[in-house]
């Protein structure tokens, strides 16, 4: 018998696939609960959503997903404490995005209540699958996609939000070595590089497969007009220590407006650390990484935490970064903020949401 949660309806599977997932040894994105939250838009509005059982979704060829690539997304996590009460981090920051970057995108906008009971109620039925290793969470995955149909280059008249999760890992292991780019950009002025597009992801795989060819993990977006100036890197925004300042660019219409990233920003004011948000020079980096005062760089994003860099590339010479300790700018921020996720330290700034 189907119940009723907050409002949305829910229809549970009969077989669960929880006893096949090794839960002390999870990669980052691979296994998948066994509930999604699925909700349509039709006949000009968002119908009711429903938690339905993960389950492959039926296109048509000419569904405009395919041919114009009309999707957004988002990501964020939930987090389990010891008292198993589930935690997430900022979500009205996430709605917020996935409006803005459908706006964008013209994609209609979802309801706030939509997305927030959705997600609780899908975290709710599916809350076995949250981890509580440390390091470990559920990665969430809102998305919105053209699942109306027709070959007309316009904007679909049907589309569809669904919620899946996935009990994840770290996003990267081991080092993480960057290339800072030189030829190929990720966004342009005026474009969509603000906004979680699909396809801003699909035209990073060339370039970084051929950065991941040279020996590197990640491309270090550079601006696309001159190439000079440092912006993020394919799924993080990125924060650079010059002697015992941090810095990190402005954000614009060519960077994600990352909520790790403005949360760092706020946590490391708070400790009395020096933050500069203003443009970054490739050339000051270099200059620092050459007269030692480049002490820190590191990536920050919700899959990806905050990941140091271990060096990185620029016209074919390599430069690394010194190794990091628990009193780094690095390592210390991130078990601020994790700690303030899982519910293991308070939580000053009221980021934190209860399920
Ligand atoms: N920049 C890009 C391009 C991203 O895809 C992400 C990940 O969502 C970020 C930055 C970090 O944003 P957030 O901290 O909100 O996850
Ligand atoms: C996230 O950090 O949640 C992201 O969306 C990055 C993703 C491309 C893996």
């Amino acid at each position: 018998m189907n119940t009723i949660i907050n409002n949305i309806e829910i229809i549970k599977t009969k077989t669960t696939k929880i006893n096949d997932v090794d839960f002390g040894n999870l990669k980052f994105g691979h296994v998948f609960s066994d509930h999604m939250l699925e909700c349509h838009f039709k006949d000009g509005k968002w119908q009711a959503p429903k938690v339905v059982p993960y389950q492959a979704i039926s296109l048509d060829p000419s569904a405009k997903i395919f041919h114009y690539g009309q999707s957004v997304f988002e990501g964020m996590k939930a987090y389990k404490d010891a008292n198993d009460d589930v935690w997430l981090f900022r979500p009205i920051d996430n709605f917020k995005r996935l409006n803005i970057s459908s706006k964008r995108l013209a994609i209609p906008e979802l309801p706030e209540n939509y997305f927030m009971d959705g997600l609780k109620t899908l975290l709710q039925v599916d809350s076995e699958w949250i981890p509580k290793q440390d390091g470990s969470s559920l990665y969430i995955r809102p998305f919105v996609f053209a699942s109306g149909n027709g070959f007309h280059a316009s904007p679909a008249d049907e589309y569809t939000f669904i919620i899946a999760t996935a009990p994840s890992g770290s996003y990267f292991s081991g080092k993480v070595k960057v290339l800072i780019e030189e030829k190929y950009s990720r966004s342009a002025n005026g474009g969509v590089g603000f906004a979680k597009a699909g396809g801003n992801y699909a035209g990073q795989f060339y370039p970084t497969q051929l950065a991941i060819d040279k020996g590197y993990q990640q491309v270090i977006w550079t601006d696309d007009n001159t190439h000079e100036y440092i912006e993020e890197a394919g799924a993080m925004n990125i924060f650079v220590r010059i002697n015992d300042t941090l810095i990190t660019g402005p954000t614009s219409d060519r960077i994600l407006d990352g909520i790790t990233r403005k949360s760092i920003i706020e946590l490391a004011e708070a400790e009395g650390i020096s933050v500069e948000v203003r443009k970054l020079t490739v050339q000051e980096v270099v200059s620092a990484a050459k007269d030692g005062s480049l002490k820190e760089m590191f990536g920050a994003g919700t899959a990806a935490v905050i990941s140091p860099i271990a060096g990185f590339g620029y016209k074919d010479t390599d430069y690394d970064l010194p190794e990091l300790d628990d009193t780094s700018y690095a390592n210390s921020l991130k078990k601020r903020i994790t700690d303030i996720q899982t519910n293991k330290a308070e939580d000053p700034f009221g980021w934190r949401y209860k399920v």
